[in-house]
């Protein structure tokens, strides 16, 4: 439509809002910055209660993280969502966003849009057909809220405003905009080239927030030199495993790749591992530098083996009943452990019995953001208020989804939180 010598494109028709007067400053209620997943939640609740909205985004394309995620699908929720499932230096500050706005509210959604879902194991729920259909209902609820758009839109400086009603200004490719709330969906740092920014990270520290130091997470982790020289064969091969590290206790598959592991039982304890590096940051998240893997998850080891003890079956080959032989051989020569069964004496077996249900490994990093699904810290949380996501020390300045220090596990809960702390900030802004 025309409005006064500017073009501004709604949602359905184009992404695109047209500046013709850059040097006027445009005045919305609200600004948001991200057109992700949290961006558009908080968009589309602050539009439909009738506030002039803009969401601003550099990327071309509209919300590839949501495109590309769930193998294309989207593992958009999870029916089992608690604290429990998140990572934080403020652990309990995701309750009240979780507990107004839950799964069933996002499902209710999903099905008013007639998107069609199936659960997979551990209640992760994902789309039949394609991630798309989320991004065109997120797209749908910013236009029913009348939603204006700058996008592709470079932000070049952010300055606070003279009074409440123009708290922030933004000079951007697209002009000078000012609003009264400003929102930050920007993300964390995983997978750069589809527009990931420290960008969110750098308003909070314009604005004096403390930053939780970010790591990549949900990330492969490779092996040093010497347990990659054993293991790096074995790539391909996948097994059941729990894996332990900090306070991160998870079963799933653990899978051999040609740099190190992967599998989601890894992806989920890379969350909570971290170098030494990371370890001596100030305001680093606890966690641990070493995994341990039960390689046995399903039974009492020590049992298994004593009753197999005065076989003569060379160990490696008796382990190959229940691990894949190859690795089950690895495991054993790197120990020096190939002799038949009935040769190792009781201490001997208890050692054996303690080595596999505590395989110990010390990762040398991971394959960092570039392969990373999510990122561990940003703004911490600490400095923000759990019900409406707002700045304590700036009022109108709030943060939603992945730049704060609120990270899920693996399977759904990024994108719960994403929802669920866009929604609570949709109601306040
Ligand atoms: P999100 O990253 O979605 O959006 C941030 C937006 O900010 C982007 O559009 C970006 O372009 C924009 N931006 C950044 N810097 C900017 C700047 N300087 N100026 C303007 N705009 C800027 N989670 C889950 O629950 N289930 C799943 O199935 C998956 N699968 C998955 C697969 C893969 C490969 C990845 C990488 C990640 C996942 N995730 C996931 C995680 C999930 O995608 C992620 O947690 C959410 O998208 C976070 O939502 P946000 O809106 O916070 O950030």
């Amino acid at each position: 439509r025309q409005d006064k010598g500017r073009t501004i494109l709604r949602a359905r028709s184009s992404p695109i809002l047209t500046m013709n007067r850059p040097h006027q400053p445009v005045r919305f209620d609200v600004i948001v910055i991200g057109a992700g997943a949290a961006g558009m939640m908080c968009a589309a609740e602050a539009g439909q209660r009738g506030r002039r909205v803009l969401i601003i985004d550099h990327a071309t394309k509209l919300a590839e993280k949501i495109r590309i995620s769930g193998g294309g699908r989207c593992n958009f929720t999870n029916l089992d969502v608690s604290v429990a499932n998140y990572l934080s230096r403020n652990p309990q500050f995701c309750r009240s966003a979780l507990a107004r706005f839950t799964p069933g509210h996002f499902l209710e959604r999903i099905q008013r849009h007639g998107i069609a879902w199936h659960e997979r194991d551990h209640g992760q729920l994902f789309c039949d057909d394609s991630a798309q259909d989320i991004i065109d209902m997120l797209r749908a609820g910013c236009e029913d809220g009348h939603v204006e758009w700058a996008m592709p839109c470079e932000i070049r400086h952010i300055t606070p405003g003279s009074d409440a009603a123009e708290r922030f200004a933004l000079d951007t490719s697209h002009g000078r905009f000012t609003c009264a709330s400003l929102v930050v969906a920007t993300g964390g740092l995983s997978i750069p080239k589809i527009g990931a920014s420290p960008f969110g990270y750098k308003i909070a520290e314009q604005f004096g927030l403390p930053i939780v130091p970010p790591k990549p997470a949900l990330v492969p982790l490779t092996l040093g030199p010497d347990e990659l020289a054993i293991y790096k064969e074995l790539a391909g091969m996948a097994f059941d495993a729990v894996a332990e590290c900090g306070e991160g206790r998870f079963r799933e598959n653990l899978l051999f790749t040609h740099r190190g592991l992967s599998g989601p039982v890894i992806l989920q304890v890379s969350s909570y591992w971290q170098s030494r590096d990371y370890d001596a940051a100030p305001g680093a998240t606890e966690g641990g530098s070493r995994i341990a893997v039960n390689l046995f998850p399903a039974e009492d080891v020590r049992a298994w083996l004593g009753e197999r003890a005065r076989g003569k079956t060379l160990l490696g080959n008796l382990l190959s009943d229940r691990l894949p032989k190859r690795f089950a051989h690895a495991w054993c020569d790197q120990r020096g452990w190939n002799k038949p069964i009935n040769q190792f004496n009781g201490k001997e077996l208890d050692a054996i019995a303690a080595a596999l249900e505590g395989w110990t490994i010390t990762p040398g990093g991971t394959l960092g953001y570039a392969k990373a699904e999510v990122t561990v810290g940003g703004v911490d949380t600490r400095a923000l208020s759990s019900k409406t996501m707002e700045a304590r020390s700036v009022p109108g300045l709030y943060f939603v989804g992945e730049v704060m220090d609120v990270t899920g596990h693996l399977g759904g809960y990024n994108f719960q939180w994403a929802w669920a702390s866009g929604y609570a900030a949709g109601q306040a802004v």
